[in-house]
């Protein structure tokens, strides 16, 4: 049996960049053989062991057959007589379809380390589109690449348009499409992320809510210039949205709880951040007491944050304002008010008196 280094650690080592997990195949060899020499088996229905030493993946090579819609719709084929060629046709993009065997010779039939030179994502073969789930890939890798300059190939952008076109991303589940949406977030430039499937169509499959309306990309992209945490990103990208629409697509997402709640704050209270030097501080309150800044401090941290890059860096002096208030409310006192004897609805009743005397105060300040 050969054993090559595949996929994401040959694309990384070659490009200069870290290699976080390494994927490794294993050429000429059965699933006896491998459990003989210690294997683990990992799933069921795919012939990935993990070694007995190092814990890393070893899969078999396959070729894959879809034989349905949606995923779970494959069939695999692993045999010994599956050859190196055969195992890396069926994968992604040219520049993931690169293997390395032990004495680090580089095996590349579909030329990945040209278009790794050139900056091209560029699918490898008409198999991508067994996998819907490609599509978000590629706007993700466009999403980490941007900044090295790499570009969708137009063929490739083709071919996601007749997938997008075909409507298989709607049968992808939420689970998986988060799992990309989230990790494309977190790129540097995830704005491309959103830009390229727009310019395939997958957007309006995906994300319709954000197909139209106003331009919150920028905000995003400041957000990751700031290295901002998932929650803000996410809720710059939504910012504008009806709220409705904003609860549909987190629900329809199943995004993280964090997510949904930062999104829907900002969706309902962003504006009247912006406005905050002139707000009443009766509305002031008001926020602060959706907000629960009392116990919630890092959330509304979260939500000036989010406020603050749709201004893309020209200053919020809303936040500190925003941030004074929250202290002035904070600040109050809750003892005396006990030792008084006021209980349950009484209590907060004059709690909430007490705070909003406290914003008063602050704004005369
Ligand atoms: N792959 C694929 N199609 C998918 C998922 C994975 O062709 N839908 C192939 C690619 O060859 C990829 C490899 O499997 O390089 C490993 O996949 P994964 O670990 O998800 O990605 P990486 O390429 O390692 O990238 P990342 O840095 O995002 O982990």
């Amino acid at each position: 049996m050969q054993i090559y280094k595949v996929g994401g650690a040959v694309r990384d080592r070659l490009l200069g960049r870290p290699v976080s997990d390494i994927d490794w195949l294993v050429v000429g060899a059965t699933v006896e053989q491998m459990q003989a020499q210690g294997f683990r088996p990992v799933g069921a229905d795919f012939p990935v062991f993990l070694h007995p030493k190092t814990g890393e993946e070893y899969a078999l090579a396959r070729t894959e057959r879809k034989s349905g819609r949606g995923y779970g719709g494959f069939t695999f084929h692993a045999s010994p007589d599956v050859t190196l060629e055969e195992d890396l046709i069926r994968r992604d993009l040219t520049i993931n379809a690169m293997a390395e065997d032990e004495q680090g010779t580089l095996y590349d039939p579909y030329h990945g380390k040209r278009d790794l030179d050139e900056r091209i994502l560029r699918h490898v073969s008409p198999a991508f589109a067994e996998d819907p789930l490609r599509v978000l890939r590629v706007a993700r890798f466009a999403a980490r690449y941007a900044p090295l300059g790499f570009k969708v190939a137009e063929e490739t952008l083709g071919l996601m348009r007749q997938i997008a076109e075909s409507g298989e991303l709607q049968a992808l589940t939420a689970e998986r499409s988060w799992k990309e949406i989230e990790r494309a977030l977190m790129e540097p430039e995830p704005q491309v992320f959103i830009e390229v499937l727009r310019s395939c169509g997958g957007l309006m499959e995906l994300l319709p809510e954000l197909a139209h309306g106003a331009d919150t990309l920028p905000a995003l992209h400041q957000a990751a210039k700031l290295q901002q945490p998932l929650p803000v990103r996410w809720a710059c990208l939504l910012r504008g949205l009806q709220p409705a629409a904003i609860k549909a697509l987190n629900q329809r997402l199943k995004a993280p709880r964090e997510c949904q709640e930062l999104a829907a704050l900002v969706g309902e209270f962003a504006e009247r951040a912006d406005h905050a030097l002139a707000l009443e501080p009766a509305s002031l309150l008001e926020m602060l007491q959706k907000f629960d800044v009392y116990r919630r401090p890092q959330r509304f941290e979260d939500f000036i944050a989010a406020c603050e890059m749709a201004t893309l860096g020209s200053g919020y002096p809303q936040g500190e304002y925003l941030r004074g208030a929250a202290e002035a409310a904070r600040a109050v006192d809750v003892k005396p008010l006990l030792e008084s004897g006021l209980t349950g609805q009484g209590l907060g009743e004059a709690l909430k008196a007490e705070r909003l005397k406290a914003l008063e105060a602050y704004k005369s300040a």
